[in-house]
């Protein structure tokens, strides 16, 4: 089934440009929330309505799952793959033009799915390059993607060995004591990278090394972050890549996923920093 795998992420790199070019004018809020109950843009929406017919047409794609749908469209329980994405990641960025991402999970088991049912996951990141990173049998490869078209420029990337930089989400004061402890470690150690888009964030983690978390709040014990459309992808993404993933006490791949919507604490990057998170939260 790798080619249905390719498929989708031709299909994907070949979305991209459109979703770049839509952007422009549809920074506006729309007055329903997601799923989520948050304000949805109408760039999350078009972004949404393109993946979603696109995808659902592939050969061997039985559903599609966003983070801007209720429910899961196509066949839900239908033979292929189950395809969860996040159209527009970081969409609050557009506002201010700071970089944004999509992120697209690939598992072999109707949604909602732990992450080991993933089969491949990947992400676009809208910087100042458009590229795709993508994650299938344990292998990350990053491309430049060329009016929709993919150009390699990087295979078997790992994470350097040695971490370089940091980016933790939520207030300060919101962030459990263990967690901010762990924190006042890190920031002795580590720069402050955090641009409010976790893709953006994240491939910083993959570029430089360091720690990327969105962590769990007094506020919301299971933080802001969606298992099925950011934290499996991401992890899934991360651990290829040599890092580790958590949710404070596991790997992210592990979670139980009981709802499409279930939000998680979502910890990643070098291994020895993630070990050293969880000794921290244990
Ligand atoms: P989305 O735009 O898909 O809802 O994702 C936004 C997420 C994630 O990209 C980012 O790490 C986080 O929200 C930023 O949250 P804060 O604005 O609270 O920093
Ligand atoms: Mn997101
Ligand atoms: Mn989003």
């Amino acid at each position: 089934m790798t080619e249905v795998v390719e498929a989708i992420f031709e299909t994907v790199a070949a979305t991209a440009p459109e979703v770049r070019a839509g952007l422009v004018g549809r920074r506006e809020y729309q007055e329903k929330e997601n799923p989520s109950g948050e304000r949805k843009l109408a760039a999350d929406i078009h972004a949404d309505q393109l993946f979603e017919e696109r995808l659902l047409a592939i050969e061997g794609v039985a559903s599609y799952a966003s983070e801007e749908r209720e429910t899961v469209t196509g066949d839900a329980y239908g033979d292929g793959y189950h395809v969860a994405v996040d159209p527009l990641d970081g969409s609050s960025n557009l506002k201010s033009n700071n970089a944004m991402g999509t992120i697209v999970g690939i598992y072999e088991e109707p949604l909602p799915a732990a992450g080991e049912h993933l089969v491949a996951s990947g992400f676009v990141l809208y910087g100042p390059i458009t590229n795709m990173v993508t994650a299938v049998e344990g292998t990350v490869t990053e491309y430049a993607l060329d009016d929709g078209k993919r150009i390699a420029v990087a295979e078997d990337v790992a994470l350097p060995d040695e971490p370089t930089v940091y980016g933790f989400g939520g207030r300060v004061p919101d962030w459990p004591e263990d967690f901010e402890r762990f924190v006042r470690g890190i920031e002795q150690e580590l720069k402050l990278r955090y641009g409010g888009a976790m893709i953006a964030d994240v491939n910083q983690v993959l570029t430089y090394g360091g720690i990327f978390a969105y962590p769990a709040l007094e506020s919301n014990p299971d933080g802001k972050l969606r298992l099925q459309f950011e934290g499996n992808p991401i992890a899934y993404v991360v651990e290829s890549a040599g890092g580790g993933s958590s949710d404070g006490n596991q790997s992210l791949l592990s979670v139980e996923a009981t709802e499409l919507h279930q939000r998680v604490p979502l910890h990643v990057g070098n291994t020895v920093l993630i070990d050293r998170l969880e000794r921290a939260l244990g």
